[in-house]
């Protein structure tokens, strides 16, 4: 590991990494931005240079050097010397950011950018206080630039941030730089608009105001979100994720930084896929049949019902015709309170894997970025839960056939998808079972022969813990309340496995892990300094 001097502290720093990334992990809020630690390096914004120590050619000495370096450009090195933290590096940062500003627009009261940008921050902490322009600013034209995203490029400092990232990253090359000077502009290729899988990453990126998410364009000033750490449950592959949101809602959705799964990316599904919370149809009562249709019933009413039915089940053979099916939605925490409940009434009770939504093929990108065809979070915890508990188990299309041959006399059926789920296979399997609790986001074909309908909570309205297509186990936290008369899945089936108060994840997981090691080793991705991405 090397060791270097930056403004006269010694310094250990992973290998091979610039020196702007060293300061920045040693905790400088060093001004930058055209350097991202995921692309390519280009040192033209010219506001992160540096003074730096180097050997005088006569005596050999180490010596102040009176040039400034680039400190995203220069690799780190055992021993070296270097100073942010000088009159001569204070004014270069002055007179670059004097320079951003001539033309940049006073619009920061409008601007979605404002409270996170790093041209209003850097000017507040070292640019100039006053401008000297005396000219009128050159306008550069806004610009609808794809389907999720606008350019204002009067506020862009032309960093190219998003043109490598298009370039590099989405392996597309969308955008580019056209023009020269101050008539600098991004554009896109005539007819090629911005419209790949990855697009809504140069919002993020985008050290300024000038890329914006049309979804959130003059929706929040973003000093009054909220910030809770989540797993997007768009695919199989666990991508961190940041949700904004607050009393009135969720706003948006960021990537959060993980650097074994996501790094500083996440897709546009996991970005745009979470509006379906909000439709009208979501299920949130708790309904129970009466004749031929569901009526409502009290939440405090319903361990009892299941309880008793699935006894009746179960008496006799020991709940060789019960069964649950564990939907790869839910939490490892709430898919091990299902099994527990289920086997603690039916020892002999089948254990399925729920449905699996799989859509197309998986997708690699030039850098590695992937996005599972595998369209659920948790297949692989909930096989890790069904491996611990063992007796019978089966995949749902098994089931379903069991169901259809009337080999089924009670069965708990969990879902929380985001899309329709039910075809008609499953509506007629399971018409056949007798006592059929469904445990689902949505109305659906199964409503017709539910016993039992229980509203379930989306996974921003939940916590616990997803197990990633590579076996990498990953925490979520509740970002929202769950919906009016719906109880969280968790607090639910804590209660059905006969816990007493309020669910906690984590005291869950501290005992699943007791007797499966594999569910209590939750990875946390390390979190990022301000100005470090
Ligand atoms: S639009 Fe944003 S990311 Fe792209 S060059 Fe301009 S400032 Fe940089
Ligand atoms: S020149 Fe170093 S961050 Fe731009």
């Amino acid at each position: 590991m090397p060791k270097i001097i930056i403004d006269g502290q010694e310094v250990a720093c992973r290998e091979n990494i610039p020196v702007l990334q060293a300061a920045l992990e040693a905790g400088q809020d060093i001004p930058h931005y055209c350097y991202h630690p995921g692309l390519s390096i280009v040192a033209s914004c010219r506001l992160c240079l540096m003074e730096m120590k180097m050997p005088d050619p006569r005596t050999k000495e180490l010596v102040w050097v009176p040039k400034l370096f680039p400190s995203c450009q220069t690799p780190v090195k055992d021993g070296m010397e270097v100073r942010f933290n000088t009159e001569r590096v204070r004014d270069n940062v002055k007179h670059v950011m004097e320079y951003y500003l001539l033309n940049h627009p006073l619009d920061c009261p409008v601007c979605d950018k404002a409270g996170e940008c790093y041209l209003q921050d850097y000017t507040e902490s070292g640019g100039p206080a006053t401008s000297r322009m005396v000219e009128e600013k050159y306008k550069n034209p806004k610009k609808d630039i794809g389907p999720h995203t606008l350019l204002y490029q009067d506020r862009c400092v032309l960093c190219s941030r998003c043109v490598r990232f298009t370039d590099e990253i989405a392996g597309t090359g969308e955008l580019k730089v056209i023009n020269r000077g101050s008539r600098g502009e991004i554009d896109v290729f005539p007819g090629a608009p911005l419209a790949n899988a990855l697009q809504g990453n140069v919002v993020d990126l985008c050290p300024v105001g000038a890329l914006l998410d049309k979804g959130f364009l003059f929706k929040q000033r973003v000093w009054l979100l909220k910030h809770a750490k989540s797993v997007s449950p768009v695919d199989s592959r666990g991508q961190t994720i940041w949700i904004d949101h607050n009393a009135e809602g969720i706003h948006r959705i960021r990537p959060r930084f993980n650097e074994r799964v996501n790094e500083w990316w996440i897709s546009d599904e996991a970005r745009f896929g979470w509006k379906f919370i909000y439709r009208a149809d979501r299920l949130s009562q708790p309904r129970t049949r009466n004749g031929t249709a569901l009526a409502p019933v009290a939440w405090e009413a319903l361990p009892d019902l299941l309880r008793s039915r699935i006894e009746q089940a179960a008496a006799g053979d020991g709940g060789a015709r019960v069964a649950a099916v564990l939907s790869p939605m839910l939490s490892c925490e709430e898919a091990w309170l299902l099994a527990q409940f289920i086997r603690d009434l039916a020892p002999q009770a089948t254990l399925v894997l729920g449905h699996v939504p799989v859509t197309g093929q998986d997708r690699c990108f030039p850098k590695g970025f992937k996005i599972m065809a595998e369209k659920c979070p948790n297949r692989r915890g909930i096989e890790t839960v069904l491996a611990h508990f063992g007796g019978p188990q089966s995949t749902f299309a098994e089931f379903l056939g069991r169901a259809v041959e009337g080999q089924v006399a009670a069965a708990y059926v969990t879902a929380g998808y985001p899309e329709a789920w039910v075809d008609d296979r499953a509506v007629t399997a399971l018409r056949k079972v007798p006592f059929l609790a469904v445990h689902d986001l949505f109305p659906s074909g199964l409503d017709a022969s539910a016993t039992v309908q229980i509203p379930a909570a989306s996974w921003a309205e939940r916590e616990g813990t997803f197990m990633n297509c590579d076996g990498l186990l990953q925490a979520f936290d509740r970002a929202i309340p769950p919906l009016e008369g719906v109880k969280p899945d968790g607090q639910f089936l804590f209660e059905l496995a006969g816990g007493e108060g309020l669910f906690r994840s984590h005291k869950v997981r501290a005992s699943v892990a007791a007797a499966v090691p594999a569910l209590g080793d939750v990875f946390e991705p390390r979190p990022l300094p301000e100005h470090a991405h």
